[in-house]
């Protein structure tokens, strides 16, 4: 938004400026600030106790999400492969289970996308245990480091720049599931990469 707002005096002197420049620039702009305020509002709302929980189909959850990284996933070459077994409804809040859903995604994309892996592989599945609903995430990015594996719940732990990771994605995720919806978030490496569980 800062870009667009200094580029119109710096194009003005060059004549570039016209009705059409100026339309497409305040159509992006109104863009961005729609984009903004959104998600200032599902900030706000993160932290409202009272929300209402309601039921809502975690497969469907999970298929939404997934179009969300479509174009991303493609674009890397990355593979999904979605298992589902079995009837998967819960109470909370659809929102938030979809934005665990999409942190660990976006961990996984990152993941392979750092270590340059080529046949790139996101497997999610979703199936019932003792009358919980379980999903679990997995990927074949070569795994989390034993040394870091007890911090990466932690508020702002990152392994990666200040450019792109703050730290925040699990720690969000846990809270979600743990706190919000009284289920269970843990983590494990397999043979070839990282597995989330998530257990509501
Ligand atoms: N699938 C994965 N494979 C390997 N390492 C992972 C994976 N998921 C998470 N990690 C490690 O856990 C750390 C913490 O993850 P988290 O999502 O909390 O923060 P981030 O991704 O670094 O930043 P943010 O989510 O705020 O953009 C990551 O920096 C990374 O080192
Ligand atoms: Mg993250």
């Amino acid at each position: 938004l800062g870009l667009l707002v200094q580029q119109a005096p710096l194009y003005y002197p060059l004549g570039a400026v016209n009705q059409e420049y100026l339309e497409k620039t305040a159509n992006k702009a109104m863009e961005l600030i729609e984009h903004m305020s959104q998600t200032i509002d599902d900030f706000r709302n993160f932290f409202k106790p009272n929300k209402e929980k309601s039921l809502f189909d975690v497969k469907e959850e999970v298929a939404r999400t997934l179009s969300l990284m479509e174009g991303s996933f493609q674009g890397q070459d990355i593979e999904t492969v979605v298992d589902i077994t079995g009837e998967a409804v819960v109470e909370g809040y659809a929102n938030e289970f979809s934005q665990v859903l999409l942190n660990i995604l976006i961990n996984a994309r990152d993941a392979l996308v750092e270590r340059r892996v080529e046949d790139g592989r996101v497997v999610i599945r979703v199936g019932r245990e003792k009358g919980r609903v379980v999903v679990t995430i997995a990927d074949n990015a070569g795994g989390i480091p034993e040394e870091i594996m007890a911090k990466i719940f932690d508020p702002y732990f990152t392994t990666k720049g200040p450019q792109s990771g703050t730290g925040v994605g699990l720690f969000m995720a846990k809270t979600i599931i743990e706190r919000n919806m009284g289920g269970l978030l843990s983590v494990r490496n397999t043979a070839v990469g990282a597995e989330f569980r998530i257990e509501v």
